[in-house]
C-alpha cells in the first residue's frame, strides 16, 4: 500500500513501513525503514526528522545533508558520504544536488528492458529528483506488496538537456537506517566453497562487498544481510539487500555515529562509466530490499516466496524438475558411447528420467585446451553423434540434456581461428588465461547473434530437453575494440547485458526447454539469473559435510527449488573425503536432486540406495519447490546440521539433518522443530512418534546416535 501527498511519502508491505517527506528546502529525506508505522504517525516522524533535515534559515544549511538519512546520495555538496550516482558534465563539472520535483503512482512492477526484473504485481511509487546544477532527473522507483516483506528498488538517470553528461557511478538505490551496533551478514567464499555466512559487527567507515570479477563471482555474492541487535536465526529484526544483477557489482554499508547506516548497491562502480546523451536514460539494476522482525530465517522465507514467485519465470517455478545423472564426474573429457551408454542403461533401472551430457561432446574437445566455440558435435568421440546418445537414452525411456558454455572461446578452436577478434582483448596488453580460455566479447552484437546461431541449431536438430549453461572464467582485459575510447567504461555492463540478451533469446525460442545455469560451480548464482534459469548448479563441492555449509548459505537469499544439489562418488573428488552414500543423497534432496557419478560402478548396496533416495525425492519434490525452509542447527557453529522444509498449510514436513564428527559423549542432543501448526499432532514415519507441534518446538526431539557424517531424513505427516 502506498500513501503519497507530494510532502510526505509512506510504504506498507506486510509488516514493514518505509516513510520519506520532503524537507522545507526540498530534499527527500528518509523517515524510517523497519517494523509497521501508520500514516498518522509521520508528522511524528517529521518532527524527529527536523533535527537533521536543513534549516532554510541557515546560511550552511546545504552541511546538513552530511547528517540528513536521504534516498539518493549527490557528490561534491554537503553530503560527503558516498555518492548514490556520479555524473561528468562537458566541463568536468561532477558537483550535484537532487532536490524533490514530483511523483507518480502505478499499478504493478515496471519491466526493464534488457535486463532480469520483478515480473508482476505490486504497486510501484516514482519519485523524481531534478539535480539544480546539471540537466540530469532521476527517477527513484519502489514497488511495494501487500502480502511480501520484499520492497524491490531502482532508479532510472534521465539526460533532460542537450548537452552529454558521462555517468561515472550510477547505483540503483541508497536506504538509510537509523539506530546503531548493526552486524552484517555476507556470503564470502572462493571456488568449492561459495556463500559461506559470516557474521561481523559493522565497523566505522564504507565496508564494501564488490565483484569486479565480471560476473557474481565464487567470492561474494550480491546479497547483504544487516542484522539489528540481539537478531538471530530466529527472531529479532534484519534487512536482506540482493541485487537482480549478474556482472560485476558493489553494494557498501557506510557508518558514521553521528549519522544512520547507509546501504547502498548497484553496478560496480570501479571502472564504469556510460555515455548519457541529450534525451536518453539509464536504467539501473533493481535491488531487493527485505524487512523481517522473524530473524534471518524469516528474512529467508519471504525473499525465498518473492523470488519463486516473482521473479523466476512462472512457467518453470514450479515445475518438476528433471532428476538427472551428469557425466562430468563419471567420465571428465574421457568419455566415448561405450562408456556413456552403460550409465543411461542403469539410469533408467534405478528410476533417474534425464541423462546430461556434460563438457567435451563438441569440436576438438579431448582437454580444457581446445575446442570451446565450436558447439557442433565431436563424431570421433561420439559415432553418430548426439543422435546415437539420445536414442540410447529414448530406448530407456530417458530425456536428454546438454552442456554449453556460449561465453568462451580457445585459442585452439575453429571459431577462434576464423575470429579471433571476438575474444575479448586489448592490443598490446598480454591476454590474461584461464582454465586456458578466452571470453567472446559479448558487447559486440555480431557476436551474441552467432552464439544464439548456432546454439539453436544443436538445440532445433536435436531432442534435447535441458541445457546446463556453464560459464569457467571471470573476465579479464575489460576492453572492445566496438566501443569509442570514451565509452570503454561501459564495457562489463554491456558485456552482461549481451549475457542477459542471449539468455532471453534461447528461452524464448525453446520453451520447452529446462535451463540450468552453473558458472564453475556457483560463481554466479543470483536472482539476475534465476529470471532466466530456475535453477543453478549449486557449487562443484558436492562432498557430504562441506555442502551442508554452502546450501546453508546459499539458501540465506536463494530458495531451495534455485539449488542444483547431486551425489558424487567417494573420496569426494574435491575434498577427498568418504562420507556415507546415504548422507550425500540426503543433503541433496534439500534441492534440486540428480546424480554426478558413474552409476554403473556402483556396488549392489548404493543402487539400492539410489533407489530409495530417487522415491524419496519423487516424494518430497512439491516441499522442496514450495515449502518453507528453517534452517534448525548450524553447521558452522556446531557438530550438527539440521534444515527442516514445511508446507504450506503445514500438514507435511520434510526433516535432514547430519552430525559431523563422532565426537565421544556428545550424544544427548536435542533438535527443536520448527513452522508446524503447534496445536496439530504430526507422525513421524522413520521415528514412528506422534508428537503434537507444540512438543517437537518446545520438547524437541533426541537426536540419534551417529558416527562421522551420520545422517537422518525424516519424513512428517500430520494425523489430526
Ligand atoms: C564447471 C562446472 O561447475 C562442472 O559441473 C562442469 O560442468 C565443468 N565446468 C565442465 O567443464
Amino acid at each position: 500500500m502506498i500513501h503519497a501527498d507530494g510532502k510526505k511519502f509512506l510504504l506498507q508491505g506486510k509488516n514493514y513501513g518505509y516513510a520519506m517527506c520532503v524537507t522545507e528546502t526540498g530534499f527527500l529525506q528518509h523517515l524510517h525503514y523497519g517494523g509497521k508505522i501508520t500514516e498518522a504517525d509521520l508528522q511524528y516522524l517529521i518532527g524527529i526528522g527536523k533535527s537533521t533535515a536543513p534549516d532554510p534559515a541557515d546560511v550552511n544549511k546545504d552541511m546538513a545533508l552530511n547528517l540528513m538519512p536521504g534516498e539518493f546520495g549527490f557528490y561534491a555538496h554537503g553530503d560527503f558520504r558516498e555518492p548514490t550516482a556520479v555524473f561528468e558534465r562537458t566541463d568536468g563539472a561532477t558537483v550535484s544536488r537532487l532536490r524533490y520535483e514530483n511523483y507518480s503512482i502505478k499499478q504493478g512492477a515496471p519491466a526493464l528492458q534488457g535486463l532480469p526484473h520483478v515480473r508482476s504485481g505490486g504497486e510501484t511509487l516514482i519519485v523524481t529528483l531534478k539535480d539544480d546544477f546539471s540537466d540530469i532527473a532521476v527517477d527513484l522507483y519502489y514497488t511495494v506488496y501487500d502480502d511480501s516483506d520484499v520492497l524491490v528498488r531502482n532508479a532510472v538517470i534521465r539526460n533532460t538537456g542537450k548537452e552529454r553528461v558521462m555517468l561515472k557511478k550510477a547505483f540503483s538505490f541508497r536506504v538509510d537506517l537509523s539506530g546503531g551496533n548493526f552486524k552484517m551478514l555476507r556470503l564470502g567464499g572462493n571456488w568449492a566453497r561459495e556463500r559461506i555466512p559470516e557474521i561481523a559487527p559493522i565497523a566505522h567507515g564504507v565496508t564494501k562487498l564488490q565483484s569486479l570479477y565480471g560476473c557474481t563471482s565464487h567470492m561474494t555474492n550480491c546479497f547483504m544481510g544487516i542484522l539489528k541487535e540481539h537478531c538471530t536465526e530466529e527472531c529479532g529484526e534484519c534487512f536482506g539487500v540482493q541485487l537482480i544483477y549478474s556482472g560485476s557489482f558493489a553494494l557498501t554499508a557506510e557508518w558514521r555515529k553521528d549519522a544512520p547506516l547507509t546501504l547502498q548497491g548497484g553496478i560496480a562502480d570501479i571502472g564504469f562509466g556510460w555515455e548519457l546523451c541529450g534525451g536518453e536514460a539509464f536504467t539501473t539494476p533493481q535491488a531487493l530490499l527485505t524487512y523481517s522482525d522473524e530473524g534471518l530465517g524469516g528474512m529467508s522465507r519471504s525473499i525465498h516466496d518473492f523470488i519463486r514467485e516473482r521473479i523466476v519465470n512462472p512457467a518453470s517455478a514450479f515445475r518438476r524438475r528433471p532428476l538427472l545423472v551428469n557425466n562430468w564426474e563419471a567420465t571428465y573429457f574421457d568419455f566415448n558411447n561405450e562408456k556413456l551408454f552403460p550409465i543411461i542403461d542403469e539410469a533408467a533401472k534405478l528410476g533417474i528420467d534425464t541423462f546430461v551430457l556434460d563438457d567435451g561432446w563438441f569440436g576438438k574437445r579431448d582437454s580444457d585446451w581446445s575446442g570451446l566455440g565450436d558447439w557442433f558435435v565431436n563424431e570421433k568421440k561420439l559415432k553418430g553423434g548426439l543422435k546415437t546418445v539420445i536414442d540410447r537414452c529414448k530406448q530407456n525411456g530417458l530425456k536428454f540434456g546438454l552442456w554449453f558454455e556460449p561465453e568462451m572461446v580457445n585459442e585452439d578452436s575453429e571459431l577462434y581461428r576464423a575470429h579471433p577478434d571476438w575474444a575479448i582483448h586489448k592490443e598490446g596488453a598480454e591476454l590474461c588465461r584461464s582454465r586456458q580460455q578466452l571470453v567472446l566479447d559479448f558487447t559486440r552484437k555480431e557476436v551474441v547473434d552467432y552464439v544464439f546461431g548456432v546454439v539453436s541449431k544443436i538445440l532445433k536438430e536435436n531432442d534435447i530437453s535441458y541445457v546446463k549453461w556453464d560459464m569457467n572464467r571471470n573476465i579479464t582485459e575489460n576492453y572492445s575494440a566496438s566501443l569509442p575510447a570514451h565509452r570503454q567504461g561501459e564495457f562489463m555492463h554491456r558485456y552482461i547485458l549481451g549475457v542477459y540478451d542471449l539468455a532471453e533469446r534461447l528461452t524464448s525460442a525453446f520453451p520447452n526447454v529446462f535451463f540450468e545455469g552453473c558458472a564453475g560451480g556457483g560463481a554466479r548464482f543470483d536472482a539476475g539469473m534465476l529470471y532466466y534459469f530456475p535453477q543453478i548448479w549449486t557449487s562443484d563441492d558436492t562432498d557430504g559435510f562441506e555442502r551442508t555449509k554452502i546450501q546453508w548459505g546459499t539458501s540465506v537469499c536463494y530458495p531451495l527449488s534455485a539449488m542444483s544439489c547431486h551425489v558424487s562418488v567417494c573420496p569426494n573428488h574435491q575434498t577427498g573425503r568418504t562420507t556415507p552414500f546415504e548422507t550425500r543423497g540426503n543433503v541433496a534432496s534439500l534441492g534440486a536432486f540428480g546424480y554426478e557419478l558413474d552409476l554403473s560402478k556402483m556396488t549392489d548396496e548404493e543402487k539400492e540406495l539410489t533407489k530409495k533416495q530417487v522415491d524419496n525425492y519423487k516424494r518430497t519434490e512439491e516441499l522442496i519447490l514450495k515449502g518453507d525452509l528453517y534452517r534448525l542447527m548450524n553447521p558452522l557453529e556446531q557438530n550438527y546440521f539440521c534444515e527442516m522444509v514445511v508446507s504450506k498449510d503445514k500438514t507435511e514436513a520434510y526433516v535432514v539433518g547430519e552430525r559431523i564428527l563422532g565426537i565421544p559423549c556428545d550424544y544427548n542432543q536435542y533438535v527443536y522443530l520448527r513452522g508446524l501448526d503447534e496445536e496439530r499432532l504430526y507422525h513421524i514415519e522413520e521415528l514412528d512418534i506422534t508428537a503434537s507441534g507444540k512438543a517437537l518446538a518446545n520438547a524437541g526431539l533426541l537426536l540419534p546416535k551417529l558416527r562421522d557424517f551420520g545422517s537422518w531424513a525424516w519424513h512428517l505427516k500430520k494425523v489430526k
